[in-house]
């Protein structure tokens, strides 16, 4: 919620940052875990395409198509009350055409009920943001480690380490900003970077493993939940272990059954309870 009682909007996180105010984010892929989140009141949702990853099962985020995000977009829309929705545009959806760009875009808002997209790269997409932000589709960009690069950078090792790097990294900041995006993903940049980047732009920086200094967090909620056990980047803090627990309460589900504990002698009338399925 925004400070006038709104559900928050793209034009509120640049209030946040002039108020100092941390923008918090977490990625979501579903209906049940955006009302936790937004309940729990949650800035910003991301639907991320790191769902093919975490959700989905597959190596790197490449295999996600416009498809899937417009389903799970929609889902978190449903779910979410006040947070501001933000969807990724998946690999070659803006690459291709910036015709492409805005129809995929627009079918992120129009279809999957997203208030923003978020695009990777910096100078290399700015005329795709230009034509996005001119036509009413608000932007997110997305520098340092962009995953849908994972095969032109040899991996997800950190970016900005050598002069040239962090050298593009604050060009393309002010590219974006420049277009018209609303706001920056700092992904795995290290924290001086991420501080010079946050104090050359007027719009709010996000980060993920890119230091405190940021205008504003963002997890991957699997992670921060303990959730994925396939790797933990080693700037993620644990929250929970969702996935121990998981484990845990399957272990005595499939015990009590086995053992006939469960299901017990019903104890009320079948059917009474309200909203039972
Ligand atoms: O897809 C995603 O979850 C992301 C975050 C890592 C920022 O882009």
């Amino acid at each position: 919620m925004n400070m006038e009682g709104h559900p928050i909007r793209v034009t509120d996180f640049k209030r946040m940052k002039r108020r100092a105010q941390k923008i918090t984010m977490l990625t979501a892929y579903d209906a049940t875990m955006a009302r936790l989140f937004d309940g729990a009141g949650i800035d910003a949702l991301l639907v991320g395409d790191s769902l093919g990853m975490v959700v989905l099962g597959h190596e790197t985020t490449l295999p996600v198509t416009l498809d899937a995000m417009v389903h799970h977009t929609r889902a978190v829309a449903r779910g979410t009350e006040h947070a501001l929705v933000v969807a990724d545009m998946p690999f070659l959806t803006y690459q291709i055409t910036v015709t492409d760009a805005v129809r995929n875009a627009g079918r992120l808002l129009q279809e999957g009920g997203a208030a923003a997209v978020k695009i990777e790269g910096g100078r290399a997409v700015l005329d795709v943001v230009r034509r996005l932000v001119d036509v009413g589709i608000p932007v997110m960009g997305h520098l340092g480690v962009l995953p849908q690069s994972v095969h032109q950078l040899g991996g997800y090792a950190r970016r900005g380490l050598v002069a040239e790097e962090s050298d593009a990294i604050l060009a393309d900041a002010g590219a974006l900003e420049e277009a018209g995006a609303f706001a920056i993903v700092l992904e795995s940049i290290p924290a001086d970077l991420a501080r010079t980047v946050t104090g050359h732009v007027g719009i709010p920086t996000i980060g993920i493993g890119a230091g405190p200094e940021c205008d504003g967090q963002v997890l991957v909620s699997y992670d921060m939940l303990g959730l994925f056990d396939r790797f933990t980047p080693p700037f993620v803090k644990q929250y929970a272990r969702l996935g121990e627990e998981i484990r845990t309460a399957t272990q005595a589900y499939i015990e009590d059954v086995r053992s006939g504990r469960y299901p017990m002698a019903p104890v009320e009338p079948v059917g009474a309870r309200p909203g039972s399925r």
